[in-house]
């Protein structure tokens, strides 16, 4: 390995891993980026590799063919897949957690136990194997109610219940196979009630170093209504998660959390993403993600002013103790730009034309479902597709930046919301 001047590897297709390559481009650390397979952003400052995130060994080749001293890995499948055990194995320095504390996110039972355990505030829960238990004890509780596949189910095993039927129906549905072996068990939870946050940390197994908040929409219309997606935009930060809120979060859920891992030997490695519930009674655990979120990370790439790479580096191999990071204190907001029909079925192949946008640094167009085509042309490549993100002196004004931005986006088949930010643009303005 050639110090401080690294090769690095990013896994991952979509706008964070478009994000990421874009502040690594930036360090004076990076020498040559790659990202795989990448999309029509990533290609324009690394280089785009077909390698396929499950084929471990091919990726160890490749690594060690072109040098590479840190592998970055965006999504959560490989992680649960254990791809980062597979690189430390043969000594390639990996960002993320390995197999064992990608449980956090790959089982909601796994968290919801260790909650128990480290007494961690979250909703009362049941953790079920078979229909009939499942059953019985959903009837003994009230709705709403929340049923959830075990395992990951890209975001869509969650059900939120109002009525009993309804609940005894998600059951059933689960167990019947909806969500394959994801849903081999399930998890039934009480309702919380609150307003939701994103809390990111990172760790190197030991330390554990809060990075910053943010919001994230998650309904695909304007108003928060109509069906969950990926996440139709998001803002940071989220000034509803106050420093003190911040330093209780860190208390009460997030250092026994790591405290708990490192017990049970599973030290975690890599960005903590906690999903809160800021409820009358305190901020409560969601669930875990093991990885940045999208488009949650694209927010926190425009306000970080520190090289994001060294800081990669010791989560990855090394200790966080001495790392350092700023953050612009300017709101940044980004909107998703997706095709027509997400996230029910959607076309691919339409074309996108970017030569109408203005230059402004403070806007950035990440791709998410991007790729350009044997002639040159950008088109849709998925049912995410762009990620128009600005900053400014307020959500608000962030806000209009990113909005004039998406009116310059020339693709008459992609739609955004309207409203991304409201929540904060309503409290800035009273
Ligand atoms: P997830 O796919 O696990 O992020 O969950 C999707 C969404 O479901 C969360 O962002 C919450 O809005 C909601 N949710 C999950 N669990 C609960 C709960 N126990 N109480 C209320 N809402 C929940
Ligand atoms: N934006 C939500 C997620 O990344 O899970």
């Amino acid at each position: 390995m050639t110090e401080n001047n690294f090769n690095i590897l990013v896994l991952g297709s979509g706008g964070r891993e478009h994000a990421l390559c874009w502040k690594i481009d930036q360090s004076p650390h990076c020498n040559k980026l790659y990202c795989a397979p990448g999309n029509g952003g990533t290609a324009g400052m690394a280089e785009n590799v077909p390698l396929d995130a499950d084929d471990h060994p091919a990726i160890v080749d490749f690594c060690r063919a072109h040098d590479i001293d840190l592998v970055v890995i965006g999504p959560e499948a490989p992680l649960v897949n254990g791809l980062a055990d597979s690189l430390r194995q043969n000594d390639i320095a990996a960002f993320g957690p390995d197999a064992a504390a990608a449980q956090l996110e790959g089982s909601k039972g796994f968290t919801k136990d260790l909650c128990a355990q480290a007494n961690i505030p979250t909703a009362a829960y049941g953790r079920f194997t078979a229909p009939k238990p499942a059953h019985d004890y959903l009837a003994t509780q009230t709705v709403p109610i929340v049923i959830k596949a075990d395992g990951l189910a890209a975001g869509k095993g969650v059900i939120i219940c109002e009525t009993m039927d309804a609940g005894h129906a998600a059951i059933d549905h689960i167990f019947d196979g909806a969500f394959g072996e994801a849903g081999a068990e399930l998890v039934i939870e009480e309702f919380m009630t609150g307003e939701e946050a994103s809390f990111f940390v990172l760790c190197d197994g030991k330390n554990a170093m809060p990075l910053a908040t943010a919001q994230d929409h998650k309904r695909v219309g304007d108003g928060d209504t109509g069906p969950n997606t990926g996440g139709m935009g998001a803002y940071s930060p989220a000034a509803i998660m106050t420093p003190d809120l911040v330093a209780q979060t860190m208390q009460s859920i997030i250092y026994p959390t790591l405290d708990t891992m490192a017990a049970r030997g599973m030290p975690y490695r890599g960005v903590l993403y906690a999903g809160l519930m800021l409820t009358d009674e305190g901020p409560k655990l969601v669930e875990y993600n093991c990885r940045f979120g999208d488009p949650e990370c694209q927010v926190l790439m425009l306000r970080l002013e520190s090289d994001l790479v060294p800081a990669l580096m010791a989560s990855a191999i090394g200790d966080l103790s001495d790392t350092e990071l700023n953050w612009a204190p300017d709101p940044a907001l980004t909107v998703v730009m997706a095709a027509n029909g997400y996230p029910g079925g959607y076309d691919k192949g339409t074309t996108i034309n970017l030569n109408a946008l203005h230059e402004d640094e403070d806007l950035v167009v990440f791709h998410a479902g991007t790729k350009t085509d044997a002639t040159g042309q950008l088109t849709a490549n998925g049912g995410r597709v762009l990620n128009v993100t600005a900053r400014g002196k307020t959500v608000a004004q962030a806000q209009t930046k990113a909005y004039a931005g998406c009116a310059e986006v020339d693709w008459p088949e992609g739609f955004c919301r309207q409203d991304i930010g409201w929540r904060e643009i309503e409290r800035e303005q009273t």
